[in-house]
C-alpha cells in the first residue's frame, strides 16, 4: 500500500539525490529498514531487500516500489544472514538485475526479552549470529561491489557507503538483554573497523542506533504494553521510522562525505537518562528475582520445527 511521503521522509531532501544508485538491505522487510529503503528509493535509488520470510519480503518490496514510479525494488526471501551461500546468491542477483551495490544497510536483527537465567546457550548464540556475524557476513560479501562502486562512480551521488542498524542499550547495559547488548556492541565495533580498514578505499561505515521507535516489531517484542510513559525520553516522545530514514539519507548523501566511523543514536537523547532501555515493564530487579517468565505475545517462542526459517 502506498505510504504518504510525510510518513517516511522529510521535505528537506532533493528528489534524485540517489539517482542511479543501488542499495542492498538485510532485514529490509522490517518496519525500520523498509522505511530507510523507501526513503532512498523515493530519492532515486533502486533497491534489493532480503529477508527470511519470502512472502513478506516480496510484498514489502512491491510496496516500497510505489515510492517512485519507475523504480526497481527486488524482494528476495528465504535469505538468512547466517547463511553466507544464500546471502551470496541474493547479492549476485542484485548485481545482475540492478547493476551493482552502491550502498549497504545491515539491518537484520533478532530480539526478545529474557533474563540470563532463562537464556539458553543456543538463544544467546542465535542473536549473536544474526546481529553480529550476519552483519559481518553481508559486509564481507557486499564489499567487492561497494569497492567497485567507488571506482566506477567518480561523479554524481555518493557511492560505497554502509550503515549498520544497531541499538543504544549496550552503552549502559540492560536487564533481559544480555544477548542483544553483546551482539550490538559487536556490530558497533565491526562498523568502526570497517571505517578504519576500508576508509582508505573510499568507503564510509557508520552506525545508526535507533531508540524507542513507534510501531515497530522491536517495540512490540520489547514492551508488554504500548509506551505511554515518555518521561524518561528527553524529547518526551518515542521516535518515528521517518526519523531513522532521515538519518539514513543524511549519512548516504553528499552532506556526510566526511563522516566515517560514527555511531549516531537517533533516540531523542533517551539513552543518556536510561530511557531507551527495553524491558521497562518488568521492574528491576524484582522481575529478575521473581524467576517469572517474560510474557509478551509478540515474542513468544515459536514451536520447534527443525527449520530455522520464519
Ligand atoms: C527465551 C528464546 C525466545 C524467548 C527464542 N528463544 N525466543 N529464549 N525467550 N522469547 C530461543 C529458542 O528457545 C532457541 O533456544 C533459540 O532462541 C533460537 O530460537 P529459534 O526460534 O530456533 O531461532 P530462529 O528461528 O533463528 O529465531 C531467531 C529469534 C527470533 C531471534 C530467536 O526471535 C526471531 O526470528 N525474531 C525475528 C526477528 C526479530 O526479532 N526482529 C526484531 C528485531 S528488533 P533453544 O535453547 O530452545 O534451542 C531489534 C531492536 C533492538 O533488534 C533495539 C531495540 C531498542
Amino acid at each position: 500500500m502506498p505510504i504518504a511521503k510525510s510518513e517516511y521522509l522529510s521535505e528537506v531532501w532533493k528528489d534524485g539525490l540517489f539517482a542511479d544508485r543501488v542499495v542492498f538491505c538485510t532485514g529490509g522487510n522490517g518496519s525500520i529498514c523498509s522505511a530507510q529503503v523507501r526513503a532512498l528509493v523515493h530519492l532515486g535509488a533502486n533497491a534489493c531487500i532480503v529477508g527470511r520470510n519470502p512472502e513478506k519480503t516480496k510484498t514489502v518490496a512491491q510496496d516500497i516500489a510505489t515510492a517512485r514510479p519507475g523504480s526497481k525494488v527486488l524482494g528476495i526471501g528465504d535469505i538468512d544472514v547466517r547463511d553466507p551461500e544464500r546471502l551470496q546468491s541474493a547479492i549476485d542477483r542484485c548485481v545482475q538485475e540492478l547493476g551493482g551495490i552502491d550502498f549497504l544497510i545491515a539491518g537484520a536483527a533478532g530480539n526478545f526479552l529474557a533474563p540470563m537465567s532463562q537464556l539458553s546457550i543456543n538463544a544467546f548464540k542465535t542473536v549473536l549470529e544474526i546481529d553480529t556475524v550476519g552483519s559481518f557476513n553481508v559486509t564481507k560479501l557486499a564489499m567487492p561491489h561497494l569497492l567497485s562502486s567507488v571506482k566506477k562512480h567518480t561523479s554524481g551521488p555518493p557511492s560505497g557507503r554502509i550503515i549498520y542498524v544497531s541499538a543504544t542499550m549496550h552503552y549502559t547495559g540492560a536487564p533481559l538483554q544480555t544477548h542483544v547488548t553483546v551482539a550490538k556492541a559487536g556490530v558497533d565495533a565491526l562498523a568502526v573497523n570497517v571505517a578504519i580498514e576500508y576508509g582508505p578505499y573510499g568507503i564510509t561505515s557508520n552506525v545508526i542506533s535507533p531508540g524507542p521507535i513507534k510501531d515497530t516489531e522491536g517495540t512490540r517484542r520489547l514492551s508488554a504494553k504500548p509506551r505511554s510513559d515518555n518521561k524518561r525520553i528527553p524529547l518526551g516522545r518515542s521516535g518515528t521510522v521517518k526519523e531513522i530514514a532521515d538519518a539514513t539519507v543524511y549519512l548516504f548523501s553528499d552532506a556526510a562525505n566526511y563522516v566515517n566511523g560514527v555511531v549516531m543514536p537517533v533516540d531523542g537523547g533517551a539513552w543518556r537518562v536510561g530511557g531507551g532501555n527495553p524491558g521497562r515493564d518488568f521492574e528491576y530487579p524484582d522481575f529478575i528475582l521473581s524467576g517469572e517468565k517474560v510474557n509478551i505475545k509478540a515474542a513468544e517462542r515459536k514451536p520447534k520445527t527443525g527449520n530455522s526459517k520464519l
